[in-house]
């Protein structure tokens, strides 16, 4: 089914505002989102609550195969996420879960365990992908693949605001700090690194808003793929 269906990859490091961009662009589009980072979240997440070890490649993979999880989508564009029948909240959000999920997502094995899942996505009328690989790996097919980047600095605020907004812990020196990490780790990884694809198109967000973002986003989607878009 994949190959038919228009994809829109939007690619990039933590903290760039791909997450904001993608639901807003998915609700725009009357498309379906992957929020690919929150699989590797809730893979950690799942195997913290089991209280397995995050340096075990092959029980990582194991519970990454296994993620009982829905995404229910609303109106919003955002979704509520259950793992194991539970509604997992804000928690998938914080910071140290971003470094858990990182620090498992380096595992070969755990990236293919998720790879058809995220596959599974691609569904009429079309998909905007959010993640590290999905222009390079995942969908190397995409009509429109996009690369973000913005200084850490940058990066490092967006997330202290976004955290504070929900009401929950943030300091902005630790964050810039974990920021750099992730960003080493995830680009410095042997399996699929974050890196733009050879066709991506490099949108440097540091100086934008998040509405000349958009702005920007919505009129290559309209010049490279057949969209409708909704007002
Ligand atoms: O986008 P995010 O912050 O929710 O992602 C959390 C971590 O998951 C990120 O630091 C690296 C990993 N990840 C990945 O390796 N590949 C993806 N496509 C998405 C996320």
């Amino acid at each position: 089914m994949s190959g038919m269906v228009p994809v829109i990859a939007v690619d990039g490091p933590s903290g760039v505002g791909k997450g904001t961009l993608c639901q807003w662009l998915a609700v725009r589009l009357g498309w379906h989102l992957l929020d690919s980072g929150a699989l590797y979240r809730l893979t950690a997440l799942a195997a913290q609550r089991r209280n397995l070890p995050l340096e075990d490649e092959t029980q990582m993979a194991a519970v990454a195969s296994a993620l009982d999880v829905q995404f229910l989508a609303d109106a919003s564009g955002a979704s509520r996420i259950v793992l194991g029948g539970v509604e997992v909240g804000d928690t998938l959000r914080s910071e140290t879960l971003g470094s858990a999920a990182s620090q498992v997502a380096a595992f070969p094995a755990v990236r293919a365990a998720l790879l058809r899942r995220q596959r599974d996505f691609c569904r009429p009328p079309g998909l905007i992908a959010d993640g590290r690989d999905m222009g390079t790996v995942v969908f190397p097919q995409a009509e429109l693949k996009l690369f973000l980047t913005a200084s850490a600095e940058q990066r490092a605020l967006r997330r202290y605001k976004q955290l504070i907004e929900k009401g929950m812990d943030a300091n902005l020196a630790a964050l810039v700090k974990e920021i750099a990490e992730r960003d080493a780790r995830d680009t410095g990884r042997a399996v699929a690194p974050l890196k733009p694809a050879a066709d991506a198109k490099v949108l440097d967000t540091t100086q934008l808003s998040v509405a000349e973002v958009r702005e920007r986003v919505l009129a290559l989607a309209i010049q490279r793929v057949t969209v409708t878009v909704i007002p």
